[in-house]
């Protein structure tokens, strides 16, 4: 409890969204990208700023994907466009180009979540996710994300916000990692915010086999990205699709309306096996576990995160004091590399910092 009042005082004391909690937070650098340029020229100016520290990442990967599924990959790239739609497959060309890469290493980025998205027999992974929707008095929802990932440190370290535009307006901004061309978090002024929670259940050999029976077409990032650009699709349309659209890998997927609306959407490969609507309460708080289930004793960041929010009340939810709840450990521990607070309805709000350590560790149940 003394945390939380003291974060409660500071937000009070400092006007800055940015220096909300911690002065180790660093703003998530920001880039435009221009969708009327060539797919293989767009992500140019961006990667570039990161092509000397791509191998460290890509080292990364090749130890957390498995190595059959490495090896697949990488004999797909000869006939990329088989498997990976336009404009992706020459925006991942593009981007391999200006990181000096192969394709086939751009391309196992770009399904990082896909492919390790799956049951770990049993073993709770430390830290994965956290999104919450929240709506305050006037009827205003502010949606909030910690992105946590068991990667190390570097994925911070690519961490951008993305402006994406068409004739030079914004259609769709999205927190994300140079080089990826799919979004985890993301949100279309007027339109919706999504996030994703990875939700891990089933084989990863069900993965790939949706993968190639669907052309690779349900990469989830992706799904998400072509939800946010399409600007004729209105937030019940972005729900209904994301509940029946065929995905690679499972997962938790969180959407937030213009207004007072807003889904929990549990995702199985073929469709939802659960859509949880934000009506009876004023806020949804997911995890990385079925919300009808209590989560593990050993990863439970869902509760403190529900008493964090009851503490602040709906009196008194705003953009800054969802950020504290996002920065009330566990919710924020270790493995947290970005927390995002977005509200399509009140576009002025789309704020991303990368959290650097020391962190919390994600142990500590009781802080609050
Ligand atoms: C990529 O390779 C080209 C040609 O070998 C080289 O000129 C350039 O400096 C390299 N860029 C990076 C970021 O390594
Ligand atoms: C809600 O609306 C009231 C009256 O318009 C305004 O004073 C208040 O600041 C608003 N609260 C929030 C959290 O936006
Ligand atoms: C990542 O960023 C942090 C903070 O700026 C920096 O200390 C660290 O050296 C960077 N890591 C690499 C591998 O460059
Ligand atoms: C919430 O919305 C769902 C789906 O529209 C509906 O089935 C449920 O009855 C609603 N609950 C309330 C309390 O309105
Ligand atoms: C929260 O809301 C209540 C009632 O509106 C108000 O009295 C209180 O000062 C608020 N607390 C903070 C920390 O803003």
């Amino acid at each position: 409890m003394a945390i939380l009042s003291s974060l409660i005082f500071l937000s009070l004391s400092l006007s800055s969204f940015l220096q909300v909690v911690r002065p180790v937070d660093v703003p998530v650098p920001q880039y435009t990208l221009n969708l009327d340029l060539p797919p293989q020229e767009r992500w140019a100016h961006i990667v570039k700023d990161y092509a000397a520290l791509y191998p460290l990442l890509i080292e990364e990967l090749y130890q957390i994907i498995p190595k059959p599924i490495v090896v697949a990959i990488t004999s797909v790239t000869g006939v990329l466009d088989q498997f990976i739609p336009q404009p992706y497959a020459d925006e991942i060309r593009g981007i391999a180009k200006y990181t000096n890469s192969t394709v086939g290493e751009t391309l196992m980025g770009n399904l990082a979540y896909d492919f390790t998205a799956f049951y770990h027999g049993g073993k709770a992974k430390r830290g994965a996710c956290t999104s919450i929707l929240a709506v305050d008095n006037n009827g205003t929802l502010f949606h909030g994300r910690n992105l946590d990932y068991t990667f190390k440190d570097l994925i911070r370290n690519f961490t951008i916000n993305v402006e994406f535009q068409s004739k030079g307006q914004t259609v769709f901004m999205a927190t994300t990692f140079a080089g990826m061309v799919g979004v985890f978090t993301g949100m279309r002024p007027g339109g919706m915010s999504i996030s994703l929670d990875q939700r891990n259940t089933g084989e990863i050999w069900s993965n790939f086999y949706d993968a190639l029976k669907t052309g690779f077409h349900g990469m989830v990032g992706v799904v998400l990205r072509e939800t946010l650009a399409d600007a004729n699709m209105h937030y019940n349309d972005a729900v209904s699709k994301l509940t029946s659209t065929r995905l690679i890998a499972p997962c938790f997927l969180i959407i937030g309306g213009p207004k007072a609306e807003g889904v929990v959407i549990t995702r199985d490969r073929s469709k939802a096996i659960d859509v949880w609507h934000l009506n009876e309460t004023w806020y949804l708080v997911e995890t990385n576990y079925e919300h009808w289930k209590p989560p593990p004793a050993t990863d439970n960041r869902r509760d403190p995160a529900i008493k964090a929010l009851n503490s602040i009340g709906r009196n008194n939810i705003t953009a800054d004091t969802l950020f504290i709840v996002l920065s009330t450990p566990p919710v924020l521990n270790t493995a947290t590399s970005y927390t995002t607070v977005m509200s399509s309805g009140s576009p002025s709000y789309y704020q991303a910092v990368i959290r650097y350590p020391p962190l919390p560790d994600l142990d500590v149940n009781d802080h609050i």
